[in-house]
């Protein structure tokens, strides 16, 4: 056995050697996003050229390389393109994709067809599409935009009804000289904006033009022998109506908020506090929602991305009650129980208040759309200039860390060889996703440690892994708060250099060595801190100078001989991973090949036993 062990280390001394010197910088764009606008390039024409214009990436190190693309945070904000005899016909829902566009204006063009699908894009504030030959009516979800500050529509050939707009963001509002038709809706907000707004309509009425409407009841009854077009203008008018329900529902929330927030003002000037175990009395220990003076409406921000999940507001999260479940350096997680009986995980984070609204939201939400088996989802966020709050999922059955290290001793189960195979092969898969789908991030992870893989129990001995906290290495924009993640172990963040995906790689080596020899890499507890990066290294030194010997095997899988191959090649693989230059250290898809690789012999060799 020594023989083959030190044949081994010989291999990958000769491997590192020879591994992966073409690591290539990473593209900082969205590839979607620049579909999206090649769609719409490739179909209108301009005096602004641009299809010479508009090739390469849009937004190129952060700069926008396009005319008439503003860019922020690698992400397409603002599409400009005014009084440039754009013409054409818009692709219905190209502009879906740019998620997190602000402005968008094509004011003074020649554009025709129906205006776009503007469905989802929640941060989008400005919308100029005036002056130009657009047809059809306004889509209802125009209506929904939960930001949307100035809507220009004048100049146009719209025909149908206008939605019932009640954003009250919106500061400038106009549909004039277009063909819009029926009452105009009651809300507070389109009633606050004058005459000439609405003038040149031929079939508008109401206030605040000063033209009456013929009928009163919104909703006239289908007589049989109407004609076809009038049933196609019902359906509409039905449409209208659900809008403003649904537009009524957010409202609502907010209601609630604002009776719960004074109630909770009134609680505090009277100090009485009553001890019990809801959400809220974790949370008012150190600080009130919103302190006095603020606007609560500014701060409300319980957003959701999954339409088909039970939803719940702040007040619900609030009145729930509450357990802490774990203690990091970001923050304290609580399992939550609402009084539906739904179980979320609550991160509140520390630490993170120099960041911006938007800084956050823009994060979470990319986080958000992040989804796979092997990574917790996240449910929900909330934002708030003292607090902000990550629902996750609730994963029932605890961390990485607890399972391999937590009640060793009398009544422990072992952990066997094939579940920490399993178990390593899903951190792989998660954190190879992860790889993809946030490659623009410096580090995807970046907070990679066994108390961040969440363990699921799907059967005796079968477990289902799933990574928590990644992505929040955007979020930490000093070196100071950087620290606080694991990437602070990786040997080029003590070096105080350039970090990359490797660093994640690094971490992953740590778990896998972790896994392998049941130990508690850099000390004695989880959240060992001053020594912990020198500790370590010492560590990883320790095991790959050790004589290859089965003693580094965790004691719990030693008997399981038949292993002992399979074991020694993910230890080769841990060492290739700790490699102290970066460059050196195999991408994580060649990380999970390989993983992949040593579980299938394990499997066949079952089989032939
Ligand atoms: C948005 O991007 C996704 C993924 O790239 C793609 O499948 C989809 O077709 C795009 N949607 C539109 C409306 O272009
Ligand atoms: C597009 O035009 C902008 C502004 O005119 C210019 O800065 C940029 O370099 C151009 N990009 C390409 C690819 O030609
Ligand atoms: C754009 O210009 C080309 C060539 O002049 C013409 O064939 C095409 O129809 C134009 N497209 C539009 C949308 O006007
Ligand atoms: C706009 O897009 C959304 C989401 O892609 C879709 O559900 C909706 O039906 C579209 N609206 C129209 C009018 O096509
Ligand atoms: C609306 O647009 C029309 C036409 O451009 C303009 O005359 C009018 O003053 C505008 N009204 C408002 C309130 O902006």
């Amino acid at each position: 056995m020594k023989a083959a062990l030190a044949l081994i280390r010989i291999l990958v001394v000769v491997h590192a050697v020879v591994a992966d010197t073409s690591t290539t910088p990473f593209d900082d764009f969205f590839p979607e996003e620049r579909d999206a606008l090649m769609q719409m390039r490739d179909v209108v024409n301009s005096t602004a050229n641009l299809h010479r214009n508009w090739t390469g990436p849009p937004c190129f190190q952060d700069q926008s390389q396009w005319v008439g693309i503003t860019c922020s945070n690698w992400h397409v904000t603002h599409l400009i393109l005014e009084g440039i005899s754009l013409t054409g016909s818009l692709p219905p829902a190209f502009l879906q994709n740019i998620t997190f566009l602000t402005i968008l204006s094509f004011k003074r063009n020649s554009l025709y067809g129906t205006l776009p699908n503007l469905t989802n894009l929640a941060y989008l504030q400005v919308v100029r599409l005036s002056h130009n030959s657009f047809s059809g009516s306004i889509p209802s979800e125009y209506a929904e935009l939960p930001k949307l500050t100035k809507f220009e529509l004048q100049g146009n050939n719209i025909d149908g009804p206008i939605p019932p707009f009640d954003q009250q963001t919106l500061t400038d509002f106009n549909v004039s000289y277009n063909r819009l038709e029926g009452p105009i809706p009651k809300t507070s907000i389109l009633q606050s904006f004058p005459d000439s707004s609405y003038e040149h309509n031929s079939g508008l009425c109401g206030t605040p033009l000063r033209i009456p409407c013929p009928v009163s009841p919104p909703l006239p009854v289908p007589s049989p022998g109407a004609p076809p077009g009038k049933k196609e203008s019902l359906q509409v008018w039905s449409i209208v109506l659900i809008a403003a329900a649904s537009a009524l529902i957010p409202f609502s929330v907010m209601l609630v908020f604002l009776c719960y927030y004074r109630r909770v003002q009134g609680k505090n000037s009277q100090a009485e506090q009553e001890p019990g175990e809801g959400f809220m009395d974790h949370v008012e220990k150190k600080m009130h929602w919103s302190e006095g003076g603020e606007d609560p409406e500014k701060t409300v921000e319980l957003q959701f991305f999954d339409k088909d999940r039970p939803v719940f507001d702040l007040d619900d999260l609030l009145r729930a009650s509450a357990e802490v479940v774990g203690k990091g350096k970001l923050g304290t997680t609580y399992k939550t129980v609402l009084e539906s009986g739904l179980v979320v995980a609550v991160k509140r984070l520390k630490e993170m208040n120099a960041l911006s609204k938007k800084e956050f939201i823009q994060q979470m939400q990319l986080l958000g759309r992040t989804r796979h088996e092997n990574l917790v989802e996240i449910v929900s966020f909330y934002y708030s200039k003292e607090e902000k709050l990550v629902v996750y999922d609730f994963v029932p059955d605890g961390s990485l860390f607890e399972l391999l290290h937590e009640t060793r001793g009398i009544g422990r189960v072992p952990v066997s060889w094939s579940t920490r195979l399993s178990i390593i092969k899903d951190i792989a898969k998660g954190l190879s996703f992860l790889h993809q789908f946030l490659a623009s991030h410096k580090v995807p992870h970046a907070n990679l440690k066994s108390s961040n893989v969440l363990i699921q129990r799907i059967s005796q001995n079968q477990y289902r892994s799933k990574l928590t906290e990644f992505g929040f290495l955007p979020l930490l924009p000093s070196r100071k708060s950087s620290e606080l993640l694991a990437i602070q172990k990786s040997p080029e963040f003590g070096q105080g250099k350039k970090l990359t995906h490797k660093a994640d790689v690094y971490c992953f080596g740590i778990i896998l060595l972790e896994v392998i020899t049941g130990k508690i890499p850099g000390g004695h507890s989880e959240e060992a801190d001053e020594d912990e990066h020198h500790d370590l290294s010492n560590w990883v030194r320790m095991v790959v100078q050790s004589d290859w010997s089965t003693d580094i095997l965790d004691m719990e899988i030693v008997a399981a001989k038949d292993g002992y191959e399979e074991m020694l090649r993910l230890t080769e693989l841990a060492l290739e991973c700790t490699d102290t230059a970066p460059e050196k250290r195999p991408k994580m898809c060649q990380v999970l090949r390989r993983i992949e690789e040593i579980e299938k012999t394990s499997h066949d060799q079952q089989r032939e036993s």
